[in-house]
């Protein structure tokens, strides 16, 4: 694992920023895997910024997003579909047959995994994007996930509907869904490359055990420490409980 300790949120947000803007210009047809959440709304902002000024295209970069709500629509704001288009896609000139966000419908929750692990089976991944949950969770891959684990559907844990309502949601832990699609462990692990931002106190538990923590579905995030090319980048926060010097 490489380890960046940023100033504070903007330096955090304008180094993962670059490290995607350099996928993107290296290869411009690259795929990249993003994440939802407030962390990423920074990297998203400023890479806006980058393509405004002309020194990004995204006309030919495909994107899979990690996860979605089930329950929400397309147009609720609180959807990831909605989250991605209103802090990136919206703003740049990505095709949007390029993005891929997993569907759920209410009643065929199985289906839709199939058909969106199916899809990620076609492709691999440049970049993958992650934040990482205050249990420890990527994606949704809540605490005791298989490391094997491929497209599926999960029951929130009570951990992430309280911190979610907190951030989004007006509080109300009642709104929060209580289940999502989420991709796989293994189809993280798949990626080429991985890069993973936190910031703020809330954090520094989780950073702590996927960095210097025994490897274990306990704390989904620390399998990142088996794979060949993993970015964290970290505010001093989040950074805290780390013993050894980065
Ligand atoms: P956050 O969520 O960016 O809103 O803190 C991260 C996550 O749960 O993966």
């Amino acid at each position: 694992m490489k380890i960046y300790k940023a100033k504070d949120y903007a330096d955090m947000s304008r180094k993962a920023a670059n490290i995607i803007s350099a996928q993107i210009i290296m290869k411009p047809e690259c795929v990249l895997g993003l994440a939802t959440g407030s962390t990423p709304v920074g990297l998203y902002k400023q890479l806006v910024e980058w393509y405004k000024k002309g020194d990004l295209d995204f006309s030919a970069v495909k994107t899979i997003n990690l996860d979605e709500y089930k329950g929400l629509s397309q147009d609720n704001d609180q959807s990831y579909y909605y989250f991605m288009h209103d802090n990136l896609f919206n703003h740049v000139d990505i095709n949007e047959e390029n993005v891929h966000i997993p569907t759920v419908s209410n009643d065929h929750l199985e289906d839709d995994c199939k058909t969106y692990n199916d899809m990620l089976n076609k492709v691999t991944i440049d970049l993958q994007l992650l934040g990482i949950g205050g249990n420890g969770h990527i994606g949704f891959n809540e605490p005791g996930t298989d490391f094997n684990s491929k497209t599926h559907y999960v029951d929130l844990k009570e951990s992430t509907i309280k911190d979610n309502a907190r951030l989004f949601f007006n509080g109300d832990e009642d709104a929060v869904p209580k289940q999502a699609i989420s991709m796989g462990i293994q189809n993280i692990m798949d990626a080429k490359s991985v890069v993973l931002i936190a910031c703020g106190k809330n954090k520094e538990d989780a950073v702590k055990g996927m960095i210097e923590g025994p490897v274990t579905p306990e704390l989904p995030a620390s399998v990142l420490q088996n794979h060949k090319d993993v970015t964290v980048i970290i505010d001093k926060a989040a950074a805290a409980l780390l013993e050894k010097e980065y």
